[in-house]
Order: structure tokens, then sequence, then C-alpha cells
């Protein structure tokens, strides 16, 4: 997988950016623990960023672009928690275990991941493009398991944590416009009902998130959308099914009946379908 993008930033937002990465500062907040969020420079990941620094952790903020995430840690400024924001491209999968070292020295104990970092390019009907396909792989589940392995094995370590994996309904069926980005998240699906089914002796709970549509830069300019609801509120609802302890969750529920519609079809008429 690429390794090609910027080493991870030292801390930025409400503070200056000590000089090294140690800023040991115990639990986060108002009995908070801390929380890492991958893919957090816009959308549904900057949208929990806010909501988690507003009710007092001290969250990581991790993506690509350092100007965005540097925007949302000025937005946090004045909320309850802090927001250390890391620029780090998740192909970059050697980079994980030492970044997460790192992080876990500024927040103090974890009790929070969240991989929400994903890519949906536009696919036209007719390509079937290798190099597109494996760079979606290498970021949608190729990240996704490099931060769930190490999140995965530092909650178990402590026995506690919430492990979130932000999926798609999309992943409920092999669909023509995009068959790579729906293969990345039936992997995801896959990949986190396993981890939830091992990591739940250790007391470690693993929910994995299928929403339908989000008002996102993801789907900015997609035809047809509806059910269509504001990152905000896609953030409330992943924080809340996290909590209350859900496996799987669609986002908003409603997107439940249509994945349970789309997975009785059976092949030979599914693939009449032109969606
Ligand atoms: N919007 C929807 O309707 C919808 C529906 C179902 C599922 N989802 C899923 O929800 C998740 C969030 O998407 P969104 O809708 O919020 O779209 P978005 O605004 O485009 O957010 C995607 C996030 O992923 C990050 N990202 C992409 N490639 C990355 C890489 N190589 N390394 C690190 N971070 C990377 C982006 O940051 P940088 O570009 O700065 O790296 C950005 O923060 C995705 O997994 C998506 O598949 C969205």
């Amino acid at each position: 997988m690429a390794a090609s993008t910027p080493a991870p930033q030292e801390p930025a937002g409400r503070s200056p950016a000590p000089a090294t990465p140690s800023v040991p500062s115990g639990p986060s907040g108002p009995g908070k623990g801390g929380a890492v969020v991958v893919g957090a420079s816009s959308g549904i990941g900057a949208a929990l960023v806010r909501r988690l620094a507003g009710e007092g952790w001290n969250v990581a903020a991790l993506a690509r672009r350092s100007g965005e995430l540097e925007r949302l840690a000025r937005e946090c400024q004045g909320l309850p928690g802090r927001v250390f924001v890391h620029v780090h491209d998740t192909r970059d999968v050697e980079q994980v275990p030492a970044l997460f070292e790192q992080i876990g020295r500024q927040l103090g104990p974890i009790e929070l991941g969240i991989y929400a970092a994903g890519v949906m390019p536009k696919v036209d009907r007719q390509s079937y493009d290798t190099a597109v396909d494996l760079d979606m792989l290498a970021i949608n589940f190729g990240g996704c398991v490099a931060w769930c392995n190490v999140l995965a094995g530092y909650f178990r370590s402590q026995r506690s944590g919430l492990l979130i994996g932000i999926s798609s309904i999309a992943g409920d069926r092999g669909r023509k416009p995009n068959p790579m980005y729906g293969a990345t998240k039936a992997a995801m699906d896959h990949y986190l009902e396993a981890l939830r089914n091992r990591l739940s002796e250790a007391g470690v709970h693993v929910c994995t998130i299928k929403p339908g549509y989000i008002d996102t830069p993801m789907t900015q300019g997609l035809q047809g959308l509806f059910w269509l609801i504001s990152a905000d509120e896609a953030a409330r609802r992943i924080l809340a099914a996290g909590r209350a302890g859900a496996n799987v969750r669609y986002v908003p529920r409603r997107w439940w009946f249509v994945g349970t519609a789309l997975k009785s079809i059976p092949s030979f008429l599914f693939r009449k379908l032109n969606f």
C-alpha cells in the first residue's frame, strides 16, 4: 500500500502545539476517556469530532487534509474537550502503531475508536480499473483493518472500549454502479462482526454503522438521493447506537427495511435492477 503522504503532525487545536508530542492529560473532559476518529476532516467524521469535543472528550482527529483538520480544531476551540489533529493517510498502514502510541500519550486512556475514513470515486459503468479499485480497497478496508487492529489490541488489554466502524448499506448487495465500493463495505461488515465476537468476552463492544444517504462531500452532486440527513444528525445517531450496544445499526434506522428487502431479492431478479 502506498506510503507517500506527510508524516503525522504535532497536535494542534485549542492549545499551542508543544514541541514534543507528550501531553499526558489523563482522562479527558468531565469523566470521559480519549477518542480517536480516523477520517475526521469532513462529513460524518468531522461531525463526530465536534460532538465528542462538545461532550468533553479529548479527540485525536486524523485525515490527509491538514487545512480542513486545522479548521475543525479551531472551530472546536472553547468546547470542553480538546482536539488534536494528525495528518495521516490510512494507506500508510505501517505508520499506524507508532501514531497510535503517540496519540495515547496525548489523550491518556482511550475509550472510543471510530473508523470513518472512506472514498467513493466516480466509476463509469463500463470501467474495470484495477488501480482505482485497489486504492479504494486500501483506504476503505486496508486502513480500517490497520486501525481496528491496534484499537482492538489496546481495548482488549484494557478490558474496555467501544470500536465503531462506518460501513454502508452499499455493502448489503453487489450492485452495478461501483462494485469495489460495496465490496469494501461488505468486507468491513464481516471483519467487524468477527472482531465483535472476539472482543465481547473482554468487555469491548464493536458497532457496525450502515448509513443510507448522508449530506456530506461524498454525496455532493449525486442525483436521486432520498431520506437525506445531515452529517451532524448522523453523528448523533452513530454515537447513540454505539453507546446503546447496537451490533449493526442502519442510520437512520428506516434503512434497515431497505437493506432487508434488498437482501431478500434473488440474484436472477437483482441483476435486472438498474441501480
Ligand atoms: N455520505 C453518505 O451518504 C455515506 C453513506 C454510507 C456510508 N458512508 C461512509 O461514511 C464515511 C464518511 O464519509 P462522508 O460521507 O463523511 O464523506 P467525506 O466527507 O468525503 O469524508 C470522508 C473522510 O475520509 C477521509 N479519508 C479519505 N481518504 C483517506 C485516506 N486515504 N486517509 C485518511 N483519511 C481519508 C477524508 O479525509 P481526507 O480527504 O482529508 O483524507 C474525510 O475526512 C465513509 O466511510 C463513507 O463510505 C457515507
